[in-house]
């Protein structure tokens, strides 16, 4: 085996996230441009298994697939097949929309996915078609409530909170999320599309004063794979996450390198694209050639995002073709 995947300031790379289209069916206010067309020349099954061999040989053990909406591939299933079979490879989640899970639940499980992150950021019909302006409220309802039939090992609901828009429904998308064994995450709102951010601590603060008796988790060691940005506390009827990157710095303990839609290199969400990857198989690179613009990449890693700097987010790749 290779050795680590290490950055300039000795961080461990050990979770891929893999955005496999830009393209998707809900467009929401947070996430997509108006004018995103989608870029047609997306990297093949065949190619996401080659990147990810030689990700897994420097020690990437965990793969998260993304989009856009990834579900919308007609290839899904057998992207996550060739994948989850990779030696090296523990842990392969997919954070979605839901809207295609009522048909793809039990499929995706038996392809050896095994984490689901969906998200659902109001109750409220009319809420839902302002901020996804193209997704339907019911047949994404139905598609949670389809994988929490299924035995993922974890299952968790994100939520964009955007003050005046959904903020007021928290708690009830935590008991929406309990009552179905489901991990319901708030999340702070990034500077990629419209809306206000709320800081987390606010929302645990309202959360406690609607009588949700919250303690907080000590936080994950951030060398191992399974760690993340959330902070978790929990409640009597289960866990409440909360993703905090205007108010809460975790880069230091980021452990996580990206390849957008285009089959660029990312090594930060808030950075700029790099290695080409894509470019690179489609000219014939070597596994030894890509592992080098890995590593040249990774050498390059910023050490953390500066959305809260005024303008930051202006530039950046849409969310949708980075994949969160
Ligand atoms: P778990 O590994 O299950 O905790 O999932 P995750 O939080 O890593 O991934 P998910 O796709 O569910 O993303 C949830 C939110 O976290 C999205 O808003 C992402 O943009 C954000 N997020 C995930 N990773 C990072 C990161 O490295 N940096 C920043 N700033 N945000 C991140
Ligand atoms: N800020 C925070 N989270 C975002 N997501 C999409 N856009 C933003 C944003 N601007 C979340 C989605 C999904 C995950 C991939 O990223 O809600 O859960
Ligand atoms: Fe890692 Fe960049 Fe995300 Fe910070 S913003 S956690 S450095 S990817």
């Amino acid at each position: 085996l290779a050795p680590p995947l290490l950055d300039a300031q000795g961080r461990r790379m050990t979770y891929l996230r893999l955005s496999i289209t830009d393209r998707c069916n809900f467009r929401c206010t947070y996430c997509s441009p108006a004018s995103w067309g989608g870029k047609k020349d997306l990297l093949t099954a065949q190619e996401f298994e080659r990147i990810v061999s030689v990700f897994a040989s420097m020690g990437i053990q965990r793969v998260r697939l993304t989009g856009g909406e990834p579900l919308i591939r007609p290839d899904i299933l057998e992207i996550a097949q060739r994948i989850s079979a990779l030696p090296g490879v523990r842990h392969l989640a997919i954070t979605t929309n839901a809207s295609h899970l009522e048909r793809l639940a039990a499929p995706l499980r038996e392809a050896g996915v095994t984490q689901l992150n969906m998200s659902l950021d109001t109750l409220s019909e009319e809420t839902f078609r302002r901020i996804s302006k193209q997704g339907d409220f019911a047949t994404t309802l139905r598609g949670i409530d389809a994988a929490a039939r299924v035995g993922f090992s974890s299952l968790k609901l994100n939520v964009v909170v955007m003050r005046g828009v959904n903020d007021d429904e928290v708690p009830a998308l935590v008991r929406h999320a309990h009552e179905r064994g489901i991990t319901p995450r708030f999340i702070e709102l990034m500077p990629f599309g419209q809306g206000t951010p709320v800081p987390s601590a606010e929302l645990v603060e309202r959360l406690q004063a609607s009588g949700l008796a919250l303690v907080s988790e000590p936080a994950e060691d951030a060398s191992s794979a399974t760690s993340g940005p959330a902070r978790y506390w929990r409640a009597p009827t289960g866990r409440v996450g909360f993703i905090s990157p205007l108010t809460q710095n975790f880069c230091g303990g980021c452990n996580r390198v990206r390849v957008a839609s285009n089959g660029d290199l990312r090594s930060c969400l808030g950075g700029r694209a790099q290695a080409p990857l894509h470019q690179l198989i489609r000219g014939g690179a070597t596994d030894t050639e890509l592992a080098l613009a890995i590593r040249g990449a990774l050498g390059e890693k910023p050490e953390g995002h500066r959305f809260t700097e005024a303008g930051n987010g202006a530039t950046l790749l849409p969310m949708m073709g980075i994949g969160g």
